[in-house]
């Protein structure tokens, strides 16, 4: 089960908006996936809410008897939006659990410094370091023909720090936002500009989200056709909890004509697939936060 993390100290710098997109373009991909808010504010959880029963599903998190934040079952993919000035310990235990870290980065001189001193900590992190966790970075709210994408490309590239380049401003996110939509939801027309500026961000996910196709298909990023939406998908990219779908959940997807077992947590559910159960006994604090 891949998880994608959105993370960056600063608030404000996109983390929400670039979380809530990716959920969607894998919930159009026909993944089982969820968007789960570390983020005490959590806004993504508002903005699932707004999300019309008609789109392609997106899973919170559920709640178990304890009143504790739980992946539901069945679940294939895990998005996780993350609070601003996230450090340390909690940094560390979610970098655990995570195959990838997407960090947005506004383009003033304090929003890049504010994202270098995370990503100097990040680095610390032997999973990151050692690229088990991959990090990259994604210019936000920039104008990609201006002196300030050139800037933010010529910091990353100082950095080592891959730069997937930049998503333009402009009030169609916005707006999507406020309707529980992304604009992986709008007609395409509407959204050609901003479709292209997405490519390079999913060409760099797709071998991590869907490696099979990623190793069969020549163009990694390519959109799913419908037809491959609807089709079953190959047993390699099936985790072994993707037929243990716990009730309801997962209203309108297909994993839910399977049978109802009780949940399971995110620490069996990412240590099977991570294959190393001994280190990720613990559900993290942050992970396991009372909803308020
Ligand atoms: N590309 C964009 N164009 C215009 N507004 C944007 C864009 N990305 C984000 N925003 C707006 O910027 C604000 C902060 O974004 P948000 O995703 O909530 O940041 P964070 O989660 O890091 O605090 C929000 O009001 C959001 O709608
Ligand atoms: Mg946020």
């Amino acid at each position: 089960m891949p998880v994608i993390a959105v993370v960056n100290r600063k608030g404000g710098s996109g983390k929400s908006t670039v979380a809530a997109h990716l959920a969607a373009w894998c919930a159009r991909n026909g993944s089982a996936v969820m968007l789960g808010d570390v983020d005490r504010q959590q806004s993504t959880r508002a903005w699932l809410r707004r999300r019309d029963a008609s789109l392609p599903t997106i899973a919170p998190w559920v709640v178990d008897q304890k009143n504790i934040l739980r992946v539901p079952t069945g679940i294939t993919h895990v998005v996780l939006d993350t609070p601003g000035g996230m450090h340390g310990f909690d940094l560390a235990r979610m970098v655990m659990f995570s195959d990838a870290i997407l960090m947005p980065v506004c383009s003033s001189a304090f929003d890049r410094e504010a994202a270098a001193a995370c990503h100097a900590e990040l680095m610390t992190l032997p999973r990151v370091a050692s690229g088990r966790c991959k990090l990259a970075a994604i210019g936000m709210r920039i104008d990609a023909r201006t002196h300030a994408a050139q800037i933010l490309k010529d910091w990353a590239d100082d950095l080592k720090l891959p730069f997937l380049g930049v998503l333009r401003e402009t009030q169609l996110y916005v707006q999507c936002l406020e309707r529980g939509m992304t604009i992986f939801d709008l007609p395409p027309q509407r959204t050609e500009t901003d479709m292209a500026q997405w490519e390079p961000i999913k060409n760099w996910l797709t071998p991590m989200l869907y490696p099979v196709q990623a190793a069969n298909d020549p163009s990694p990023s390519r959109p799913l056709s419908s037809s491959r939406l609807g089709a079953p998908r190959p047993d390699s990219l099936m985790p072994p909890q993707e037929s243990l779908v716990h009730g309801g959940r997962l209203a309108g997807s297909r994993a839910q004509q399977h049978v109802t077992v009780p949940p399971r947590t995110i620490d069996t559910a990412v240590s099977a697939f991570h294959g190393n159960a001994s280190d990720r006994q613990q559900i993290p604090p942050f992970l396991r936060q009372r909803v308020t």
